[in-house]
């Protein structure tokens, strides 16, 4: 089985135990997908729960749905933007899920949780004894330290010490220990490194949530992030012949896999992967650092459904950097009003972090590729918001001098507008093949995967499917630890 559903009594029995003196329950699948479902008192509760607050009841805020609201929210429709043309360029619509209104400010706190929970009322992870270790380029430790939090069990976040500051700020608030592995963002090779290492000296004491391979991360973007977006498409009676692609950067490769659901539901969709033009893994087997932060690098993520993939979307970080300084300088604000950009739209700015525009570069670079018409819809992510980067903004203006009129103009004129169909590479079946085999490398040469999975995962078409089978079997595996807390 993919996902390890094995169940461990005692350990199981402990957990139980320990949720039940913390007051914690867990959300379902279901109700993460559907926060509809959520028992009233849950939601009556979280009406005196801020956001970040490490409250246990924010487990229930693991949804799109939540109301955007600092404090207090309860759930609404699904947190989405469309980015108007006058930022993209593009004749098709771009339509951006918007990650900013998770608890702690990232999407990512979902992957966290998928990997968590499976683990926990399945006793393969003992919250009482074992040390949860989140292995991460960014964000993933994040949400891992801070659902650990919730959880009341001790974390360990690993990344790279060049992540930006804020990262590292928070985190000390609340995870059990920080590890700073070398390099930036595409420095992967050494944070596997250092969970060996970990293994190593603590072995039973510690249980590594690995996202690059845990099946649970691709999951639960499938379900909740791939139906929130269906549930979009719903709510804007989009035609089904005009649902065109989605595009997404890969750090883990989880949040690609909700255009594996949309292509189920819509076949001929494209699925398109970002990735950083100066670590061009995908593209031409490259590597390089980067400032895309939380996009991953120098290989393959075992997670990844390469063969589902149509293009690849190779985004230069500069630009990035560019585009982040017009959405958040006071220059850049006042040029994108003088052009026509709505206040409304504006204030919208605030919901791109880094790779989040990394992510609309990748969207527009697909509409421009498909030569996509007016109502054609290409959907991206914003994984979280602006505000996890501010520290970024003095370095800039150090580095390339001060935001003015001018650099704004230039910066919507080159990184937006002119943004073209470079570095955009259509995936035919080699190509992809080509993309698939540099698994190899890193799993089975480096990280004990098998020669006979690696093909499977090419070759035979029921493994990614048996993924989605699974999610009502861990909901009923939740349901019955509730249970047993409640109990
Ligand atoms: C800011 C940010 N963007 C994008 C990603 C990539 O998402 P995924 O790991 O689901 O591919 C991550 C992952 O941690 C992230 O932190």
């Amino acid at each position: 089985m993919l996902i390890n559903l094995k169940k461990k009594p005692q350990i199981i029995r402990k957990n139980a135990e320990r949720c039940r003196e913390k007051g914690i329950v867990l959300p379902t699948f279901a109700e993460m997908k559907d926060p509809s479902l959520i028992p009233q008192d849950i939601k009556d509760r979280l009406r005196n729960v801020g956001l970040w607050d490490v409250n246990p009841l924010n487990l229930y805020r693991i949804n799109w749905h939540n109301e955007p609201k600092e404090s207090g929210g309860g759930y609404g429709p699904v947190n989405f933007i469309e980015i108007p043309r006058e930022i993209t360029g593009t004749k098709a619509r771009i339509l951006a899920l918007a990650g900013k209104w998770f608890p702690c400010g990232v999407h990512k706190v979902g992957a966290t949780y998928a990997c968590l929970a499976p683990a926990l009322v399945t006793g393969n992870f003992d919250a009482v004894e074992q040390q949860a270790v989140w292995p991460s380029t960014g964000n993933y430790c994040r949400g891992g330290a801070y659902n650990s939090a919730l959880l009341g069990c001790k974390s360990i976040a690993i990344l790279p010490e060049d992540m930006s500051q804020e990262r590292f700020n928070w985190l000390k608030t609340v995870a059990g220990e920080i590890i700073a592995t070398p390099g930036c963002e595409s420095n992967v090779k050494e944070i596997f490194d250092k969970c060996h290492e970990l293994d190593e000296e603590r072995g039973a004491h510690i249980v590594i949530f690995n996202q690059f391979e845990q099946f649970e991360n691709y999951l639960w973007h499938y379900e909740v992030t791939g139906s929130a977006i269906l549930e979009v498409i719903r709510s804007l009676g989009i035609k089904a012949d005009r649902i065109k692609g989605y595009a997404s950067s890969t750090g883990s490769g989880g949040t690609l896999a909700a255009g594996d659901h949309l292509k189920d539901v819509y076949p001929g969709i494209k699925i398109g992967a970002g990735e950083a033009l100066q670590c061009p893994t995908l593209l031409r087997n490259g590597f390089g650092a980067h400032r895309i932060e939380g996009i991953g690098d120098k290989h393959v993520p075992w997670i990844h459904n390469v063969r589902n993939t149509d293009m690849v979307l190779s985004i230069d970080d500069q630009d990035c950097m560019d585009i982040y300084r017009l959405f958040n300088e006071k220059d850049g604000h006042d040029y994108l009003r003088s052009i026509g950009v709505k206040e409304e739209d504006i204030a919208n700015l605030q919901l791109f972090g880094i790779s989040g525009i990394g992510n609309m570069l990748s969207a527009i670079k697909m509409a421009k590729y498909y030569e996509l018409e007016e109502d054609d819809v290409v959907f991206t992510i914003l994984t979280d918001s602006s505000v996890m980067y501010t520290s970024r903004l003095a370095e800039l203006t150090e580095q390339q001098g001060p935001f003015n009129a001018t650099e704004a103009a230039k910066v919507h004129a080159s990184a937006l507008m002119h943004q073209g169909i470079d570095n955009a590479l259509e995936l035919g079946y080699y190509d992809r093949l080509r993309i698939h085999n540099l698994k190899y490398y890193t799993w089975v040469e480096q990280q004990g995967k098998t020669y006979e999975e690696l093909n499977r995962q090419w070759y035979d078409r029921d493994y990614w499917k048996e993924l989605p089978k699974l999610t009502k079997k861990i909901d009923k595996l939740i349901t019955a630890f509730n249970t047993m807390v409640l109990s």
